[in-house]
């Protein structure tokens, strides 16, 4: 398909951080091998404590792809190389999460949230972290015209990916327990926050 970039091996040592531009498109059923060997990999399985048998991948991620869910899995590029995956859903989609979060924070009609992932170990620490999420913000505002804010709530412990966000230009707005990814972790959070109004971040 002429949007699919030619896979690229991210593998080999010594692989630099690619350069280009961020893009997103949709997961599709052909992504799923590399989604599941990113999920696999410790760094991104420490916080998203996913399950990567063909299975669990297609129970986890097959209803947003065919569209049976509201939330959506993007595909996060780089030049035109695959780095990672980006979700993003309207937080009253999910009421539940609306309802968990109220004691810390009030959660504005239309918000979004995203999540986050940068699969191959080797491109992580270099800053492509705050260039995908600056990214996905400008996407964030084009997809949902009616959104204000975004708003994400990251695990306290884990420090890379809310620098990341500040990187890009979240701040964070609060902090309080709830449910952890992983229930190794404590269920202290840090809530981040970007409006609409503020001015692009382009780390
Ligand atoms: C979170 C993530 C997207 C951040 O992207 P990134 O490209 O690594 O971000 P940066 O390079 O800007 O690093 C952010 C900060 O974390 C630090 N950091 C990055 N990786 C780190 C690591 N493995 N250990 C310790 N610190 C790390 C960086 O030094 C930087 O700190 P600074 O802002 O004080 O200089 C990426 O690390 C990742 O995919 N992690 C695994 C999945 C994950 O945790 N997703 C988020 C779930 S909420």
């Amino acid at each position: 398909m002429a949007d699919r970039p030619a896979p690229v091996d991210l593998t080999t040592a010594g692989a630099a951080a690619p350069e280009g531009a961020v893009t997103f498109r949709p997961l599709g059923t052909a992504d799923l091998p590399m989604l599941a060997a990113w999920l696999a990999e410790p760094h991104v399985r420490r916080w998203w404590n996913h399950e990567t048998s063909p299975e669990a991948i297609d129970r986890d991620f097959g209803p947003a792809m065919r569209g049976e869910e509201p939330a959506e899995d993007l595909v996060a590029s780089v030049g035109g190389t695959p780095v990672g995956l980006l979700q993003r859903c309207r937080w009253h989609d999910y009421p539940e999460y609306v309802e968990e979060i109220a004691p810390i924070l009030q959660v504005p009609a239309g918000a979004v949230s995203i999540d986050y992932l940068i699969g191959p170990p080797e491109l992580t620490g270099r800053g492509l972290g705050p260039r995908i999420i600056a990214a996905a913000v400008q996407g964030v505002w084009q997809r949902y015209p009616e959104a204000t804010a975004i708003i994400v709530p990251v695990c306290a412990a884990n420090r890379a990916s809310w620098r990341a966000l500040e990187s890009a230009g979240f701040r964070r707005v609060a902090s309080g327990d709830l449910v952890p990814d992983n229930p190794v972790d404590p269920p202290h959070h840090h809530v981040h926050r970007i409006d609409r109004e503020e001015p692009p971040c382009h780390p």
